[in-house]
C-alpha cells in the first residue's frame, strides 16, 4: 500500500512534465569549439511512464552548415551506434527493409538556417532510450563576430536541462556574448558566461520552474534559438595553427581602407514580381542606397519582357546622383515576362565598358548582383546557354551574386552560375521580412578591402590545399585556408599572402609559425578534421558546376572523404539499426540538398505501432509538404 501511494505521489509529481506517457528527463546540449571548429553532442534521455509500449521521438534541428558525424540510441543499456555509408548503399537496406514489410524511420527537412533531424522509437513501459547526436561545424565570421546557433525546443519541461559552451581560441577571446530569442528578463542572470585569453565558457541551466511560461504552467518557454557570438584578438591580420601534420591559416586584416564598389543591379520585374515582392524589393534598395558611399559607381538594370536601365553608364553615388536614384527605385513596376539574358549580359557589358574606358576607379571592386524570382523565358533561356554567355563575358573579373527571390527559381541554375563567377547564390525566402534579407545580403558585400587575395605554401611542402584565391575579401569576414603537410613531422611553414587594397600595391606578408603547444585541448585533431570539412565542402560546391567525368571525381573525393571523417553530407547516409520489437527498424540520417528536390520519408505509426508508409516522395521544394497515402 505504502509503495503504491508512493509512485502515485511520484507519478504526480512527475506528471506536469510527461506528455503522452512520455518524459523528457534530461536534455544536455554540450558544444566544443576549437579555433571556430565547432564539436556539438546533443543528448536527450526519455522515459516511458506509461505502461503500454510507447513511441519517444527525438527531433532537432540543426544548422544547414553542419554535419552529423555521429548517432546513437539506448535502449535499456543496449546501444545501437550509427554507422556511415555510401547513400546508394544506405537507401538499397532501407529499401530492403521496406519490400520486407517494415518501414524505415526517417525525416529530414530543410527550413531556413536550419535542417531536422527526426527519429523514432518505440519502448516498453518503464523503458529508457538515450538519444546521442553529434555535429561539427565550422563557424563563420560575419559582421565581426563568429556565430553559433543552437536550436532550443525540448517541447516539454525537462527537469535536467543544459546547454553548455566552451571554446578555446589560441589568439584569444575578445567580446563573448549569449543571447536567446526565448530568454525573458527572469532567464537573462541564469545565463552564466565567463571569458578570459583563450578559454570561454556559457552555461544555461533553467530549473523546471525556471522553464514554465507562467508559474504552475506546464508549458515551456524554451523554444527558439539561443545564440553565441565571440571574437578573437587580432594582433596581426593573420593565424597560423599547426596540429599533427596538418594546418590551418586564418586571415582577417582589420583597419585596412575600404575599397570603392562599382555596383550593378539587375532586377527581375517580370510581373511573378508584382505586389509584394517588388514592394520589398524597393523597399530594400532604397534602404541600400542610404548606404552607398560617395566614391561608388552604381546603376540599375531592370528586366521584364524587356530590358530597361536607369542611366546609359554606371555613376557615381553623388548626393544628387542617389536622389534620383530613390525616384527612380520608387517608380520601379512590374511588366512582362522574364528576360534574364539580356538583363545579365547588359549589366556585364556596362561594367567591361566602364573598366575599359576607365570611367570606374582602377583601385576598386566591382560587384554583380542580380535578383530574379522566375526562370527565363524571353530571349536566350536555356539556362546551359545563359551559363556559357555569361562566362565568358565576366571573365573571372567581377563577383557574381544571384539572389533566388521565393519558390519559382530554378536554384540550381543561379547557384551554377554564380559559383562558376566567383560568387555565391543565395535564397530570400518570401516572408515579411524579404526585405531584410535582401539589404542583409548587401552589407555582407558592402565593404571589400582587398581584391585578388592569394594565399600561397611551399608547393614542396604541402599538399591537398583547400581554396586559397578569393575574389574579393570583406570587412568583418575571414578567409580560412587549411592543408596537410607531406612531411607529417614538419611543424613550421612560411605563408605568402598577396592581394590588392586602396594604397598598398601588395599586401605581402611572409610568417613563420611553430606547432601550436597546447595541442588537443579540448578535442584532438580538430585541425584534420577542420581540413576535411573545408575540404568537403568545396568539393561538394565545386561539383554543382562540374560535369562529365570532372564530376564524377569530385564526387568520388567527397565521399571517399566524408565516409572516412563520419560526416552525413548529401553524399552519404548513416543508418541505425533499431531493435525488431514493435516493428522499430532502420533509420536512415541523409542530408537534403539547398536548392534540389528533397528526398523525405515520412513515416507514421499508427497507436498499435503498425507503421503505415504515408509519404514516400521527392519534394519540389523544402517548404512544400505533400502527404500522400501509398
Ligand atoms: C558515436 O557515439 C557512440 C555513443 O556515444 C560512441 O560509442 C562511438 O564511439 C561514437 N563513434 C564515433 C566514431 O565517435
Ligand atoms: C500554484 O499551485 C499551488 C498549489 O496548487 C497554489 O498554492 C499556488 O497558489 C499556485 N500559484 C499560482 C501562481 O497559481
Ligand atoms: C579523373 O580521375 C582520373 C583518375 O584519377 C584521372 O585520370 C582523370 O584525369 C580525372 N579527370 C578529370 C577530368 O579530372
Amino acid at each position: 500500500m505504502a509503495v503504491s501511494l508512493l509512485s502515485f505521489l511520484l507519478f504526480s509529481f512527475f506528471n506536469l512534465q510527461v506528455v503522452n506517457g512520455i518524459e523528457i528527463y534530461s536534455m544536455k546540449i554540450d558544444s566544443k569549439v576549437t579555433s571556430r571548429f565547432a564539436h556539438n553532442i546533443i543528448t536527450s534521455r526519455a522515459v516511458n511512464r506509461g505502461n503500454v509500449h510507447k513511441e519517444v521521438v527525438f527531433d532537432v534541428e540543426l544548422p544547414k552548415t553542419a554535419f552529423i558525424t555521429n548517432f546513437s540510441m539506448t535502449i535499456d543499456g543496449v546501444t545501437y551506434p550509427g554507422t556511415i555509408k555510401e547513400k546508394e548503399v544506405a537507401k538499397k537496406q532501407y529499401e530492403k527493409a521496406v519490400s520486407k514489410g517494415q518501414t524505415a524511420g526517417l525525416v529530414k527537412a530543410s527550413g531556413r538556417k536550419t535542417e531536422k533531424f527526426t527519429v523514432s522509437v518505440n519502448i516498453e513501459a518503464a523503458s529508457k532510450v538515450t538519444f546521442e547526436l553529434t555535429y561539427e561545424e565550422l563557424l563563420k565570421r560575419q559582421f565581426g563576430k563568429y556565430e553559433m546557433f543552437i536550436k532550443v525546443k525540448p517541447k516539454q519541461l525537462v527537469k535536467d536541462f543544459e546547454i553548455e559552451v566552451n571554446i578555446f581560441e589560441p589568439q584569444g577571446i575578445t567580446a563573448l556574448e549569449a543571447e536567446g530569442t526565448f530568454i525573458t528578463n527572469d532567464l537573462q542572470n541564469i545565463i552564466k558566461k565567463t571569458f578570459s585569453e583563450k578559454k570561454g565558457h556559457i552555461s544555461f541551466k533553467p530549473t523546471l520552474d525556471q522553464q514554465r511560461t507562467c508559474a504552475n504552467c506546464s508549458q515551456s518557454l524554451l523554444d527558439g534559438d539561443f545564440t553565441v557570438k565571440y571574437d578573437v584578438k587580432r594582433t596581426t591580420p593573420d593565424n597560423l595553427q599547426i596540429v599533427n601534420g596538418y594546418f590551418v591559416h586564418f586571415f582577417a586584416p582589420t583597419n585596412l581602407p575600404n575599397l570603392p564598389k562599382n555596383v550593378i543591379f539587375i532586377i527581375d520585374i517580370s510581373g511573378s514580381m508584382s505586389g509584394r515582392e517588388i514592394e520589398q524589393t524597393r523597399e530594400a534598395l532604397l534602404k541600400i542606397l542610404d548606404d552607398i558611399k560617395g566614391d561608388d559607381f552604381f546603376n540599375f538594370i531592370l528586366f521584364g519582357s524587356e530590358v530597361h536601365t536607369w542611366k546609359e553608364t554606371l555613376i557615381k553615388a553623388t548626393p544628387e546622383n542617389l536622389d534620383e536614384a530613390r525616384k527612380f527605385v520608387r517608380g520601379i513596376d512590374t511588366e512582362g515576362l522574364t528576360n534574364l539574358h539580356g538583363g545579365i549580359m547588359r549589366g556585364i557589358d556596362m561594367l567591361n565598358a566602364a573598366h575599359e574606358g576607365n570611367l570606374v576607379p582602377k583601385r576598386s571592386a566591382s560587384i554583380i548582383i542580380m535578383l530574379t524570382d522566375g526562370q527565363p523565358n524571353v530571349g536566350i533561356s536555356n539556362p546551359q546557354d545563359i551559363q556559357t554567355h555569361v562566362k565568358k563575358a565576366i571573365e573571372g573579373k567581377y563577383p557574381l551574386y544571384n539572389l533566388g527571390f521565393g519558390y519559382g527559381v530554378d536554384y540550381n541554375f543561379l547557384e551554377k552560375m554564380a559559383l562558376e563567377n566567383k560568387g555565391l547564390a543565395r535564397r530570400i525566402y518570401p516572408d515579411s521580412d524579404a526585405s531584410l534579407q535582401l539589404q542583409g545580403f548587401y552589407d555582407e558585400v558592402s565593404n571589400p578591402m582587398l581584391t585578388d587575395v592569394e594565399l600561397n605554401y611551399p608547393e614542396n611542402e604541402i599538399s591537398d590545399l583547400t581554396k586559397n584565391s578569393f575574389k574579393h575579401f570583406y570587412d568583418g569576414s575571414e578567409i580560412v585556408v587549411a592543408g596537410r603537410f607531406i612531411d607529417s613531422n614538419q611543424n613550421s611553414l612560411t605563408v605568402d599572402v598577396r592581394g590588392e587594397g586602396v594604397s598598398i600595391d601588395f599586401f605581402d606578408l611572409k610568417e613563420t609559425a611553430k606547432a601550436f603547444q597546447e595541442q588537443q585541448y579540448i578535442f584532438g585533431e580538430y585541425i584534420e578534421r577542420l581540413w576535411a570539412y573545408l575540404t568537403i565542402e568545396q568539393l561538394l560546391e565545386e561539383r554543382i558546376a562540374a560535369t562529365g567525368e570532372e564530376k564524377e571525381n569530385l564526387t568520388a573525393e567527397a565521399l571517399d572523404l566524408s565516409l572516412k571523417y563520419k560526416f552525413v553530407t548529401p553524399l552519404t547516409s548513416m543508418v541505425v539499426t533499431k531493435p525488431e520489437t514493435y516493428d522499430n527498424q532502420d533509420g536512415i540520417a541523409d542530408k537534403p540538398i539547398e536548392g534540389r528536390d528533397v528526398f523525405t520519408v515520412l513515416l507514421y505509426l499508427t497507436p498499435q505501432s503498425h507503421p503505415t508508409l504515408i509519404c514516400m516522395c521527392w519534394l519540389g521544394h523544402p517548404h512544400l509538404s505533400l502527404i500522400q497515402q501509398v
